[in-house]
């Protein structure tokens, strides 16, 4: 089937307009009755080459995708200019999430990142793709390593002097940003400089930043392994410890696309290393204690994972309205059967579950529900070495009875 027997086209276009559309993408546009774009794309499409109604985006754009979808429904014949690659961050994402293939047709155009690699020789499957339209900038943090690559898609003309200061207080500033306006068009526009020299500089709206990551070379960079140090976390003191951390992460055994729950989150430190094992991993943490929920927040932020969702108040209660979690992670309560149970019933089947104990009661209810639920149990007991006088001597750490369990 070509793109001009398709309700829906979804036309990926580049700052060179008509001009660089092919054959399919021309006729999907001429064909059209309906033709949805930014007015900027809709510029580009003179009169001759489009009978089409125009439907500029307006804002927000969600009722227009809405309207997209209805008229594609009604079997309108629909073209929708998008920038680009559409389905790179762009409307085609949305637009064909709920259809099926045969449904819409795709037909793209180089992206802003292939172009921003082309221009610099970058390999595209070394460089790391990151957006902030829309997103929160301390997200950067998990990508920041020496040599990394990186490209980011820009909010706006702010974008660059917002990435700059970001990364000069990160421990960054030795890094060269390339900044490439209007890329494909005839304004294209470069700029470089270090991030710490980047000052105030403000671009045009239509810009990404291309960064070549240099730390001050006082930084260590934080691996993204688990068990980071107990001193990348501000704590209150109820954090677990990064041997018994590392092993706990190990035992939840994330993979792409799950979603944690980390029910009694202390400082956060399980669902914050969850999350960045994999950017497509999620977590809520579930917190009863207002200061420690905040902490939380703070230390997802810090540590590069900031849409990690934190839920104040008491569990189970705070469950209600959620959805299943692919695994759950108990950390505090765990000698409450009331919040168990709760836990237990809301886990996907097949899912995993992990609780640690310390105090002797909070391991009898481990040791009981072991032997109703089966599972693995297993005890920590660490030292760490510690200075006595001029030598040192082992320091031990309160001993960790862990209970891991998979759901039928
Ligand atoms: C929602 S994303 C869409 C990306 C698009 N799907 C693509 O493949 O290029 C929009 C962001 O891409 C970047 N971008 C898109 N076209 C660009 C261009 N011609 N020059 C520079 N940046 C561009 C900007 O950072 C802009 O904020």
């Amino acid at each position: 089937m070509t793109s001009a027997e398709h309700w829906l086209s979804i036309v990926g276009i580049g700052e060179d307009g008509w001009d660089g559309l092919n054959h399919e993408a021309r006729q999907s546009v001429t064909s059209a009755e309906l033709l949805y774009g930014g007015a900027r794309h809709l510029g580009f499409i003179s009169a001759s080459g489009a009978s089409a109604t125009r439907i500029p985006w307006p804002s927000p754009m969600a009722p227009a995708v809405q309207q997209i979808l209805t008229d594609h429904r009604r079997q309108k014949k629909v073209a929708v200019l998008a920038s680009g690659d559409p389905m790179l961050h762009g409307v085609g994402v949305t637009l064909t999430r709920n259809l099926i293939p045969t449904e819409f047709r795709v037909i793209p155009q180089v992206s802003a990142f292939s172009l921003a690699c082309a221009r610099l020789g970058w390999p595209i499957a070394e460089t790391v793709l990151i957006t902030l339209v829309n997103r929160p900038i301390e997200q950067l943090l998990r990508h920041l390593y020496p040599g990394q690559r990186l490209v980011i898609f820009s909010e706006d003309g702010s974008t660059p002097a917002s990435v700059a200061r970001f990364l000069t207080q990160s421990g960054y500033g030795a890094s060269k940003l390339d900044v490439f306006e209007n890329l494909g068009g005839s304004s294209e526009r470069n700029t470089s400089d270090l991030a710490a020299s980047w000052a105030d500089k403000q671009c045009g709206k239509l810009n990404l930043v291309a960064v070549l990551c240099a730390p001050d070379s006082s930084l260590k960079p934080l691996s993204l392994a688990p068990g980071l140090p107990d001193d990348a976390f501000d704590t209150d003191g109820q954090l677990t410890k990064r041997e018994v951390r590392a092993v706990t992460l190990a035992r939840l055994a994330p993979l792409p696309n799950q979603t944690l729950w980390d029910v009694g989150a202390g400082a956060g430190s399980i669902g914050i290393e969850w999350m960045r094992l994999h950017p497509s991993c999620s977590c809520i943490a579930f917190e009863a204690r207002e200061d420690r929920a905040a902490r939380i927040l703070q230390n997802a932020a810090q540590l590069g994972v900031p849409t990690l969702k934190v839920i104040l108040g008491i569990a189970p209660a705070t469950f209600a309205n959620l959805g299943s979690p692919d695994t759950i992670f108990i950390g505090g309560g765990v000698s409450n059967d009331n919040l168990f149970d709760a836990c237990w019933a809301k886990l996907s089947p097949g899912g995993r579950l992990v609780a640690n104990a310390v105090t002797l009661q909070s391991e009898a209810s481990l040791v009981a529900r072991h032997t109703i639920y089966g599972g693995d149990l297993m005890r920590m007991l660490v030292s760490r070495a510690n200075p006595i006088g001029g030598s040192y001597g082992w320091r031990p750490m309160m001993p960790v009875t862990q209970w891991t369990v998979t759901k039928p």
